[in-house]
């Protein structure tokens, strides 16, 4: 089958700059307003699954909120990889600086891989995107 425009926001509520979930026969997806384009891609971070839509937009990075991988939306490349917890110049307590290291340890092993884009189309004053 092949893909099929759905119907999914107006595109008069989505500032530049902005981002918008929602949720389209079970996927949850972000749209966004890149300077007047929308790009539509999958909502979670293929790294650790965060909610892209509470990181940062510039331009077509999406900076993601928890370990800032940033991705190109234009094609769910991930741009860089993750950044550790840092708690900055203050040394952390001892429980907390073994939490932080065995975090890092663990995401040594988890690998950040492409998120799914999908094309979209603005018709009728709506952001259709393609399932
Ligand atoms: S969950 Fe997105 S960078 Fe880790």
């Amino acid at each position: 089958m092949g893909e099929r425009f759905v119907s999914a926001i107006d595109a008069a509520d989505l500032a530049p700059g902005g981002m918008k979930t929602v949720q389209l026969e079970g996927r949850e997806i972000v749209v966004c307003n890149c300077e007047g384009r929308f790009l539509a891609v999958e909502r979670r971070c293929g790294h650790m699954n965060a909610p892209l839509e509470m990181g940062t937009l510039v331009g077509t990075v999406l900076t993601c909120p928890m370990h800032c991988v940033q991705f190109d939306i234009a094609t769910g490349e991930a741009l860089a990889g993750p950044v550790p917890h840092d708690t900055g110049n203050e040394p952390a307590p001892p429980k907390l600086g073994g939490l932080l290291a065995n975090i890092a340890m663990l995401m040594g092993h988890i690998q950040t891989r492409a998120i799914r884009t999908y094309a979209t189309k603005v018709e009728s004053g709506r952001v259709w995107i393609a399932l």
